[in-house]
This record gives C-alpha cells, sequence and structure tokens, in this order.
C-alpha cells in the first residue's frame, strides 16, 4: 500500500526538480518554461513583504521589541521567507520534507551570499538533533504547508514545533480552515484522503478547480487554539484570511510563556486572544 507522507514528498520531489517557484506559488507567471526575470523578482519580493509583514505584526501586537535571533521555517520549499529571515535573524534553519526544495533552497541561500543559512530535511517527525548546535529557537514559522498535509499529521508536526520554541519565543503558522464549494468539494477531498494516488494527480494537476478542491486539508481553529494553549502559548492574534467562495485560512501570531511549564500552570495557563479585523 502507498503510505501519504512517502506519495506526496514524491509529488514534491517532482515539483522541485521540474518547476519549483510554480510548486510554491501556483501563479501561471511562476512555471518554469515561461518564467521571466520579472516573474522571478517577484517571487522573492513577495517572501520579503511576507517576512516583514509578519514581524511588524509581532512587534505591533504581541512584542514591540522582538528581533528573532534563531528561526525555524517548517515546509521552507525554496527558500523564499527563509533568505529574508537570514537577512533578519543570526542563524535562519529551514526544513522540508523534499530533498531537492531543500537543495535549492541553500542554492538560493548562498545565491544571496548568506552563510547563517541552512535547509535539512526532514522525515515524517522534526528530528531535533540536527537543530541543537544553531541554539534555542526563539521564532518559529510556517506558511503554506500544513494545507498540504493530513491534519492529524499535521497537528503533530505542529505540536513538535511548538515544542521546539524556546519560552518566550514567537511564531507565526498558517492553516487552511475552510475551504470554497460544498458537498462534491468534500466529497473531492474524502476520496483524496482515501487515495494517496489521487492525492499525487492532485499536487500534479494544473487544473486549478481539482488543485483547490482536492489538495487541501482542513484544520479546526479551536484544535489549533488547543495545541498552542497546551504548549505554554499565552498570547495569540488571530486573522482570518478570505481564501473565496466562502473559504478562509487562519494566520496565527504567538507568543510563548517566558517562564518553566509549571509556572505556566501555576499562573493558571493564561491566553489573550485578539481576532484582527
Ligand atoms: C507550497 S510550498 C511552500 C514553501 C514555503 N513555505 C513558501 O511559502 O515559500 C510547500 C512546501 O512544504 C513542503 N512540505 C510538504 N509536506 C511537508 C512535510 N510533511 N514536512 C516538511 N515539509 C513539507 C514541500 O516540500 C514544499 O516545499
Amino acid at each position: 500500500m502507498v503510505n501519504l507522507f512517502d506519495n506526496d514528498v514524491e509529488s514534491w520531489e517532482r515539483l522541485a526538480r521540474t518547476d519549483p517557484l510554480w510548486a510554491v506559488l501556483s501563479s501561471d507567471e511562476f512555471h518554469g518554461e515561461d518564467l521571466s526575470e520579472a516573474a522571478a523578482e517577484r517571487f522573492w519580493e513577495s517572501g520579503e513583504q511576507h517576512v516583514e509583514h509578519v514581524l511588524a505584526i509581532i512587534r505591533g501586537e504581541l512584542d514591540p521589541g522582538f528581533e528573532p535571533q534563531v528561526a525555524l521555517d517548517f515546509g521552507c520549499g525554496v527558500g523564499r521567507n527563509l533568505v529574508p529571515l537570514a537577512r533578519r535573524c543570526r542563524s535562519a534553519i529551514g526544513l522540508d520534507a523534499s530533498p531537492t526544495m531543500a537543495k535549492r533552497c541553500e542554492e538560493r541561500l548562498a545565491e544571496c551570499g548568506l552563510e547563517n543559512g541552512a535547509a535539512l530535511v526532514t522525515g515524517r517527525r522534526i528530528d531535533p538533533g540536527p537543530l541543537a548546535p544553531f541554539g534555542p529557537v526563539d521564532f518559529v514559522h510556517s506558511v503554506l504547508v500544513f494545507q498540504h498535509i493530513a491534519s492529524d499529521a499535521g497537528l503533530a508536526l505542529f505540536d513538535q514545533l511548538l515544542d521546539l520554541l524556546a519560552p518566550g519565543g514567537r511564531g507565526f503558522v498558517q492553516f487552511h480552515c475552510k475551504s470554497p464549494g460544498g458537498a462534491p468539494a468534500r466529497a473531492l477531498k474524502a476520496l483524496r484522503l482515501a487515495s494517496p494516488r489521487l492525492n499525487a494527480l492532485a499536487i500534479k494537476s494544473r487544473i486549478p478547480a481539482l488543485r483547490d478542491v482536492v489538495m487541501l486539508y482542513e484544520y479546526d481553529v479551536l484544535d489549533l487554539l488547543g495545541h498552542l494553549g497546551g504548549h505554554g502559548v499565552d498570547d495569540i492574534v488571530l486573522e482570518r484570511i478570505d481564501t473565496g467562495g466562502g473559504g478562509y485560512d487562519a494566520r496565527l501570531y504567538f507568543a510563548k510563556f517566558a517562564g518553566t511549564d509549571e509556572e505556566f500552570a501555576r499562573a493558571g495557563r493564561p491566553m489573550k486572544l485578539r481576532v484582527r479585523p
């Protein structure tokens, strides 16, 4: 029987080899064969703007003086966000399940003259061993990744990321929470869950309807808040991003309690939550 993780990695690998920028941002202008210099520039610039935006919200809403030292970008792809993180942190570590994505990310770091970034290949679970030499992680980040991981596996990885975040650390993660469409879309998604082969076809598909409908895994916002609270996160800013047709993503900016687990428990596991308009 084909395993979902191996099957997904194989699909990401194929895309990483043939059409890496489009695999990350599926807009026609980023297709390998007709990629212009201007489009490539827009691709990399989108990462700069994203990272700048995330840090601005964290500074504006959670921690005015936040200067991340060691950033961990889960599902770093070709380094669209890891490069801007490396420009702003002492160390920036990317993790990706696709060895070719990780390799391309390292090449991009080198091209940008950044020696403080690294992209490591990760498996079904995150191995903390190779991360230890970088020192405590004070910023975890992930965008456009969990939506491609079935929620049980994704939540287990999210727990690991939250465990890796040092007390007092900050984070940003994006999850897809509701897909557009009604019963037919849901039926297609159930098929994807049941069939890794259909899943692979969906990932490869150039048909937007199929890709959008079949490929995205949904997460429940209350589950996400529960996982954050269960890992010492005491301050959260939640942003809802409409993705059209009634669908939406949740973007979570958060701060982890600065003391020990025992101190967090003694303080009554406080949690402050704000929803950004
Ligand atoms: C759409 S791309 C986004 C890349 C990057 N986050 C960005 O925004 O530029 C998704 C990335 O997640 C990676 N990925 C998918 N499943 C993963 C998993 N279980 N563990 C780590 N990386 C994964 C893929 O290989 C791919 O590079």
